[in-house]
């Protein structure tokens, strides 16, 4: 027994620092966020704007920012401003409502390092 508990003990940090793909992906679908999202550019030439911008784009222009990190987190939580626009001709123009009932900080956190990496 207190073997296993040992070895719970150590894994759950490690979790918590390092999520991978696969755990990403889950979180992604079961809070919601790919419902609006996806990780491919959006085609202007071939489709209608997603609802979202793409995990690829949002990581282009944000990646180099000094502290895109903690305000992307803020941002995933608090959600955007109505008519603030963002992501004119890349997504759909609405707004982000906040996220915070559905995801943790910590959730956020994950999901925007792995956007950013
Ligand atoms: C109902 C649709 C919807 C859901 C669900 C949603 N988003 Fe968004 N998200 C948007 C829209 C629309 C924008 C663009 C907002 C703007 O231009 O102001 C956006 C923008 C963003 C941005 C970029 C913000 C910026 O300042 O450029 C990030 C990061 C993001 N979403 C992450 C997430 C995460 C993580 C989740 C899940 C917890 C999530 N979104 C759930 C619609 C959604």
């Amino acid at each position: 027994m207190t073997r296993a508990l040992l070895f719970a003990a150590l894994l759950v940090p490690l979790a918590a620092l390092a999520a991978t793909d696969a755990d990403i992906s889950r979180l992604l679908r079961e809070r919601g966020c790919a419902l609006c999202h996806r990780a491919a550019p959006f085609q202007a030439e071939k489709e209608v704007p997603p609802v979202g911008p793409s995990w690829s784009e949002i990581a282009s222009r944000y990646r180099r920012q000094p502290g895109a990190e903690a305000r992307l987190v803020a941002v995933v939580l608090q959600g955007t401003k109505s008519g603030a626009r963002h992501w004119s001709g890349r997504a759909s123009g609405d707004a982000m409502l906040p996220n915070k009932v559905e995801v943790s900080e910590d959730e956020a956190r994950a999901i925007v390092r792995w956007i950013l990496r």
